[in-house]
């Protein structure tokens, strides 16, 4: 089946797949995961990274009896960071990750391609539905998408994030940001050939590490809703949540007649994948905000007619000018200094350059979008905005605390997925409701409770889940399955 690619992207040419190959794959698998030659790539590209990760350390107990005792010490191992970092911050320590709001949104930003495509190594299992030994991995992964509610959709969330950030102009992030999210929808298409290793990359995945208890703190400090990261503190938990059952589906799926120690050491490479490509702290680590202030000027470059009024010329040029050839956008920028256009360390306020870009007269007004916007500030403001932050030194309220404004404003639903709502004939339908209608009737159709979750997987799969019909296939799935 032709699937149709629900998340916008720019054109990608072919020179792509040499000069930044797992980009190029990512983007493939996005539009034809059918297409069989790119499935080839995907398999070829997993097992040049599976080659890759073998060479890595793996901190898995040599005996998988000892997984549960591994569990606990790596929670009471990340639980004593958490809170030696809380002390630290009441002691007055500035934040760890993010020094300002647009380094959080470069974050956002950098990571996308992974979190838009959450959950989706395990896709491939769902195939297997009625076999017992996936069950764990199959609730998980329906877990991942909400089990069809769209406000618990991870998909969906980290879409709206980045929406409502201004942060969705992600598809040309670099090769490395892609390495994960090809990972993750490789092993979506060759389950049947990677069995071990979908189910080595989960345990990795599932842990819960430190870097998601942190950047929830802190954005939540920088006013940004931190829920699809606090949703997985809690859906990922040790005790019944997804680290737990992810060690349930290794024992549930361990050899009882082949080679067990074969089977263990996929499962290792599996596991290992997780440290390849970009990570949340190589991104976060990776900030640099002249850098993103320059890659925003460039963008900018072809918009060329922007600046309407020619009469200001810094060195003989007007801004139309400089802004035309990207390669003179350094200097550029060194130049608005040196005139004082642009005041760094100081309240953006006094850099005619800000003003130039925000109000509503201001003759850029419009040309930067509220993420670019945020670089832009929060890069003239410099160390000035760190002078700025009100509650240095003082103790900070607890995370839960810090939740209230974002959480009691989000739906909270503990409703079971709802039940195919057929409609009834004769009723008017708007063009809204076809696709739901469409896909009622043809379920109506299928005699048995197996060939209608057959039907309804292809809506599963880690392109669609996200989309009306995905949610609304989920959840009459989920129906089925339980
Ligand atoms: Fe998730």
């Amino acid at each position: 089946m032709q699937l149709t690619r629900s998340m916008p992207v720019d054109t990608t040419p072919v020179t792509c797949e040499v000069a930044a190959p797992s980009r190029a794959l990512y983007f493939a698998l996005l539009d034809a995961p059918d297409d069989a030659a790119v499935r080839n790539r995907a398999a070829d590209y997993l097992n040049a990274k599976l080659d890759e990760a073998s060479a890595l350390p793996c901190d898995l107990p040599p005996d998988p009896a000892g997984l549960g005792d591994w569990l606990e010490a790596h929670t009471a191992k990340i639980g004593g960071q958490y809170q030696a970092y809380l002390d630290e911050r009441r002691a007055g320590a500035p934040r760890r990750y993010f020094t300002s709001k647009a380094h959080a949104l470069h974050f956002l930003r950098g990571v996308a391609p992974t979190k838009l495509v959450d959950g989706a190594w395990l896709y491939g299992l769902l195939q297997r539905w009625d076999d017992a030994r996936f069950t764990s991995l199959i609730q998980t992964y329906l877990e991942e998408l909400g089990e069809g509610q769209p406000e618990k959709n991870h998909v969906v969330l980290y879409r709206k994030l980045l929406a409502s950030q201004g942060c969705d102009d992600w598809q040309t992030l670099d090769d490395d940001n892609f390495v994960q999210g090809v990972i993750q929808l490789a092993l979506a298409e060759h389950a049947e050939q990677f069995m071990p290793e979908v189910i080595g990359f989960n345990l990795g995945y599932e842990q819960l590490p430190l870097h998601l208890l942190i950047s929830s703190y802190e954005l939540t400090e920088l006013g940004i809703d931190p829920y699809y990261f606090t949703l997985h503190v809690t859906v990922d938990n040790a005790d019944n949540g997804h680290a737990k059952k992810a060690i349930q589906g290794l024992l549930a799926a361990w050899p009882q007649v082949g080679d067990s120690e074969e089977f263990y050491r996929r499962v290792m490479n599996g596991y290992r994948l997780n440290d390849l490509g970009a990570s949340t702290l190589s991104v976060i680590g990776g900030f640099d905000p002249e850098q993103e202030v320059m890659r925003v000027l460039e963008k900018k470059a072809g918009v060329g007619q922007f600046v309407h009024s020619d009469y200001c010329r810094f060195d003989g040029r007007t801004v139309n000018q400089w802004l035309a050839e990207p390669e003179q956008i350094p200097q550029f920028i060194e130049t608005l200094q040196r005139r004082s256009w642009i005041k760094r360390h100081e309240d953006p306020q006094n850099s005619r350059f800000w003003q130039l870009i925000t109000g509503e007269q201001a003759p850029m007004f419009g040309v930067f979008s509220a993420h670019e916007q945020q670089l832009i500030h929060d890069w003239i403001a410099g160390d000035w905005l760190a002078e700025q932050t009100p509650t240095r030194g003082k103790p900070r309220p607890s995370l839960a605390q810090r939740q209230v404004p974002f959480s009691s404003r989000r739906r909270t639903s503990t409703e079971r997925p709802a039940k195919p709502a057929l409609v009834q004939q004769g009723q008017h339908v708007s063009d809204f409701d076809q696709e739901a209608l469409l896909l009622e009737q043809q379920l109506t159709q299928l005699p048995t409770r197996e060939a209608r979750m057959r039907h309804l997987l292809p809506l599963l799969a880690p392109t669609r889940h996200h989309s009306a019909a995905g949610l609304l296939a989920t959840r009459i799935f989920t129906g089925l399955f339980n």
